[in-house]
């Protein structure tokens, strides 16, 4: 569905929408409760007996005969407590509000720019933050859906009501939210496309396509150029498979001199079999989405572009499909890396991170980076520790750390810090070589091994890893995603850190 977003100075009782709604907090009841009687003046009643009280998630749906019959729509907040974690009440009851709008089949929806605080967001964070989720909540996988319910509403004008004066802080927050919550939903499209289309020149194809709409500068290796420059991570990975792989760099500049430079790498499996160490069935299912990284700096970078990014920033996607095959790397098989590190394979599923180990010494060698930030789906154990809510942090930089921590409370895609110290370390030691890419048993602590692999090829720059194993799909309850699809994680945190970044 396709949704187009208003922001109205006014009266919300004026407007023609088939649906209005007021989001109430369960801590300001009565006085949400006041501006809904506006628009209803029995609605207090009705939800008294109905017992709605403004829980996080409950709705309540009255029709009024206007002009029309139109449905005055409360959706409950929950407690508005201080902090970040009441802007998200914010962003989910905003797509409770656009899930029930589809649900009535309506086209058109007014929401109240709610005047209540929240956490300690200013009405323009409210407005951009809503705006995003309302996008969001939009988006549903049905590129390939051939028999259509006749009924369904295909467009949702979405107009934002507020009483203050529509000042340029409102204006530019919308301009930036639209950005945004096009680049998740962009990440999201690319990571449902299945693997038979989604191959690793595919994404090259449609990153040159859109880094050339975005002024962005763009490079790709193939095979024999990665082979020459010794790249025998993202080789050994991809030999297994009849789809060539690719290395992909985007590029933006600073509009200034002398900005510091971040460099954005993200894991670009579009599928992952695990090879010759072959994944059971079950554990296969999902494995087209082993690409979320790859996509997510894609589309961060894309966004970054449009909003005319302080800094410069760089954007590498090793892209490659892991296949069993004749020609596949062996367990046992010595690769070597861009860095001329070398490692020994004992699991072909271990993937991940002998891509990332060339895609991170390319970008510290061709780039110096400030920082680097890489993003990957990279082990089950991340996702088991932490499930669907928060994504994985792994780094030794406080400073870096903080600021990617900072970025994710306040854009919605949150991350919780992973110990990552010098006791694991000898984890990932070979006898035969530099390193072993998988973790002696007796370590266990996988998204931590994985991690202190990854560490090997990015020298002394400060960096933060981000496992989004548990984060990139099948995230439960959160009213804006569309669960078992790809949720986007974390574009909205890389864009956010981009624009507010301090080496
Ligand atoms: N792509 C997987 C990790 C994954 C698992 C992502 C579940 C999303 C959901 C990765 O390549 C992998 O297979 N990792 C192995 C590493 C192990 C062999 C050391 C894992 O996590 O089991
Ligand atoms: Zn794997
Ligand atoms: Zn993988």
């Amino acid at each position: 569905m396709s949704v187009s977003i208003d922001v109205v100075h006014g009266n919300m009782a004026t407007s023609k929408a088939q649906c209005t709604a007021i989001v109430v907090a369960q801590s300001c009841f009565e006085e949400c409760m006041k501006r809904a009687e506006a628009l209803c003046p029995d609605i207090s009643t009705i939800a008294q007996q109905r017992g709605f009280i403004g829980k996080a998630g409950s709705t309540l749906i009255v029709p009024v005969v206007k002009e029309t019959v139109q449905n005055v729509l409360l959706v409950g907040l929950g407690e508005a407590r201080k902090g970040e974690r009441s802007v998200e009440l914010w962003r989910r009851a905003i797509g409770t509000i656009i899930r029930t709008v589809k649900q009535l089949k309506a086209g058109t929806v007014a929401i109240e720019l709610t005047p209540i605080q929240v956490g300690q967001a200013t009405s323009a964070q409210l407005l951009e933050q809503g705006i995003i989720a309302a996008m969001l909540a939009g988006y549903e996988f049905d590129t390939f859906i051939t028999t259509h319910d006749a009924t369904i509403v295909h467009a949702l004008a979405v107009e934002f009501y507020t009483t203050e004066r529509l000042i340029d802080t409102l204006q530019q927050a919308r301009d930036r939210a639209e950005i945004i919550g096009h680049a998740v939903n962009e990440a999201r499209q690319l990571k449902n496309l299945p693997p038979n289309v989604l191959n690793p020149k595919y994404v090259a194809a449609y990153a040159k396509e859109i880094a050339h709409k975005n002024n962005l500068k763009f490079t790709v290796f193939g095979r024999e150029e990665m082979l020459k420059m010794g790249m025998g991570g993202i080789v050994g990975v991809g030999q297994g498979s009849v789809n060539e792989p690719q290395l992909v760099i985007l590029e933006h500049a600073a509009p200034v001199d002398n900005a510091p430079t971040v460099a954005f790498v993200g894991k670009g499996i579009t599928f992952d079999s695990g090879g010759l160490s072959l994944k059971p069935a079950k554990s296969m299912e999902d494995m087209k989405h082993d690409m979320s990284g790859a996509a997510t700096v894609l589309q961060a970078i894309v966004a970054l572009a449009q909003l005319k990014c302080p800094i410069n920033v760089i954007s590498v996607l090793p892209l490659a499909e892991n296949m069993p095959s004749g020609t596949a790397m062996r367990p046992g098989d010595i690769i070597k890396f861009y860095n001329g590190k070398t490692a020994e394979v004992l699991n072909t599923d271990a993937e991940g991170r002998l891509i990332l180990a060339d895609a991170l010494s390319y970008a510290v060698k061709q780039y110096a980076p400030d920082a680097i930030i890489d993003v990957a789906t990279l082990t089950g154990a991340c996702a088991a520790a932490l499930g669907s809510f928060f994504s994985g942090m792994l780094s030794e930089h406080d400073t870096l750390a903080a600021q990617v921590a900072l970025a994710g409370e306040k854009s919605g895609d949150p991350v919780w810090r992973l110990p990552l110290t010098d006791d694991y370390k000898v984890a990932m030691k070979s006898h035969v070589a530099d390193l072993c890419n998988i973790g002696k048993a007796h370590y266990a602590a996988g998204a931590t091994t994985a991690a202190v692999f990854l560490q090997h090829f990015v020298g002394d720059t400060p960096w933060v890893h981000l496992d989004i194993a548990g984060t990139a799909y099948d995230v439960p309850d959160i009213s804006y995603y569309d669960r078992p699809t790809s949720t986007g994680t974390p574009t909205r945190l890389l864009i956010q850190l981009a624009m507010n970044y301090k080496v």
